[in-house]
Order: C-alpha cells, then sequence, then structure tokens
C-alpha cells in the first residue's frame, strides 16, 4: 500500500481489522485477490461460518427458515468449507448442491461431505458467472456469509432467480451494514464509518488481502426485488441465549445493534 493510498476503516468483529486502502473495483482482479486469498489462508484467517450458524449470534435452530428439507433439491452459493451442506445432507435433502470461486474451497466441501457419507454436485466458480447450474430446479438456494462477496449483486441475484423453480426459497446471510460502521471497546460504541458509503476497498489480514464493499440494507432489498424475489422474512435480532455465553466486546456489541442479517425471499 503505497503513499497515495486512502486508508479506511474495516471492521471485523468488535474492531478495526487489517489495514484498509480505498481501490476501484475491477471484476477480475476482485476474483483474482479474492480466490487467493480462499484458495491459501482463509478459513485459518477468518473461520468458517456455517449452519445451523448464520452469522454469530443468529441459528437456525431457533429461526426456522428452512423448513423440513427432506426431499429437496439445495444448493449453497459460496459453499465453502462443506459444514453447511452436510447440515442439509443430514436432514435428507435429496440433491446436495454447491459452488465456490476456489478450488480450495471446494476441494474442502468435497473431503469433508465424504468423511460423514455424503456427497454433492460442485462446480468451481464465481458467482456472478454463467456455470452450467441447471436453471428453474432447485427448492432452496442459500448461501452463509458469502453472497457479500459478489461484483455484481443484482446479476448474481437474477441468475440464483434462474436457478430456482417459481415459489422456491433463497436464503442468505452477511455481515449487517450498520455493523460495519461501528467499533466497540472498553469506552462503548463509535461510530467510525459512512452507512452509506459502499465503494470498495482492499483489506490486509494476516499474510493475505481481501477487496469487497460495504452494502446498505436497502441495497439488498432492493436488488431482491428487482430479480423478481418477494422479502418473507428479515432477521436482524442476535439470539439472547447465545450473547449470555458470551462476555467480550463482540457479544456487547452485538447486545446493542445487528451484527448479522439474514433475508429470506421466495421467487415470484
Ligand atoms: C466466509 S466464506 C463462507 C463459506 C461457508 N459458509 C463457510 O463458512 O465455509 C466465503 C466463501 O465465499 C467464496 N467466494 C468469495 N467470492 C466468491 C465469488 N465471487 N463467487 C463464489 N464464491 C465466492 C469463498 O471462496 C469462500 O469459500
Amino acid at each position: 500500500m503505497d503513499n497515495h493510498s486512502v486508508y479506511r476503516t474495516n471492521v471485523i468483529g468488535a474492531g478495526e481489522a487489517g489495514v484498509a486502502v480505498s481501490v476501484d473495483m475491477e471484476k477480475n482482479v476482485v476474483h483474482q485477490t479474492n480466490s487467493l486469498f480462499w484458495n491459501t489462508i482463509g478459513n485459518d484467517v477468518l473461520g468458517a461460518t456455517s449452519l445451523p450458524l448464520y452469522g454469530a449470534f443468529v441459528s437456525e435452530e431457533k429461526c426456522q427458515l428452512f423448513g423440513d428439507v427432506s426431499g429437496k433439491r439445495i444448493l449453497e452459493i459460496g459453499c465453502g468449507s462443506g459444514q453447511s451442506l452436510q447440515y442439509v445432507g443430514e436432514r435428507h435433502a435429496s440433491e446436495l448442491w454447491g459452488m465456490d470461486i476456489s478450488e480450495n474451497q471446494i476441494e474442502k466441501t468435497r473431503q469433508h461431505l465424504s468423511a460423514h457419507g455424503l456427497s454433492a454436485q460442485l462446480i468451481c466458480s464465481p458467482m456472478e458467472d454463467t456455470c452450467g447450474l441447471p436453471e428453474d430446479y432447485f427448492d432452496i438456494v442459500y448461501s452463509i456469509y458469502a453472497i457479500g462477496w459478489t461484483t455484481d449483486l443484482e446479476g448474481t441475484f437474477s441468475r440464483i432467480a434462474s436457478y430456482l423453480k417459481k415459489d422456491a426459497l433463497f436464503i442468505f446471510s452477511w455481515s449487517h451494514p450498520i455493523h460495519k460502521c461501528v467499533v466497540a471497546d472498553k469506552n462503548g460504541l463509535t461510530f467510525k464509518k459512512n452507512y452509506f458509503d459502499e465503494s470498495w476497498y482492499s483489506v490486509s489480514l494476516g499474510e493475505g488481502t481481501l477487496t469487497l464493499s460495504d452494502r446498505k440494507l436497502s441495497t439488498y432489498v432492493n436488488a431482491l426485488a428487482q430479480a423478481g424475489f418477494v422479502i418473507e422474512q428479515l432477521v436482524e435480532q442476535s439470539d439472547e441465549e447465545m450473547l449470555q455465553s458470551r462476555n467480550n466486546d463482540f457479544a456487547n456489541k452485538a447486545r446493542m445493534l445487528p451484527v448479522t442479517f439474514v433475508l429470506k425471499a421466495r421467487k415470484r
């Protein structure tokens, strides 16, 4: 990061993380940077977020957004380490499919599922691109902390709509955008970033770099509507029991504002 870099806030957990600089969004560069991160140190630095968890303090066990998945054809966007596919596979989904930009993550999913006696059709591709997934085919498409990596939100939601049957479900979770603006420490909460700023930035984490932008909640809602979805539920609330078991700056922050959101939408 050179002398001309514009440094800015990047929030993970309770506080500021890594050195972040503003960048122009170039799709191929973003894909190269992010797939390198996930092909190498990804989960070691950021861990995994997988069902039944939608994020640190929101769980499918409480929210029950999926309903009965038995006999359903299910696709995960950004399948990562494969733990969420295991969760739906063990609940008797009829077909498991996963896609991810990272070869390494796809291989992790394959091995993880195989170790649990499960298998899936796995495709390595950016979610923004045509990748051979069948159209009008799935009962549920879901994504846990992966949708926000897209360089083209409206295009990605349109593609996801095309994979789904009519009236089928799309459920995804991501960092709540208000959480990305606020830092917590022993003195309380401090607003550090403009909520309306959706510009792209690169951040150094561990030995790696990630490039992303923080979109407003309305950007997600409006892009869903544009792609032909009807929203059925928006979850912002942290789970009280999960909060009670944690006593740190991040949990204190999650008591005051949403850190994860989950959207459940249906294809019209
Ligand atoms: C935070 S992880 C979440 C994945 C999964 N829930 C887990 O915990 O293992 C984000 C995943 O999105 C994938 N990803 C990032 N950008 C992507 C893109 N443009 N298209 C498809 N997958 C992408 C990464 O390779 C990574 O596996």
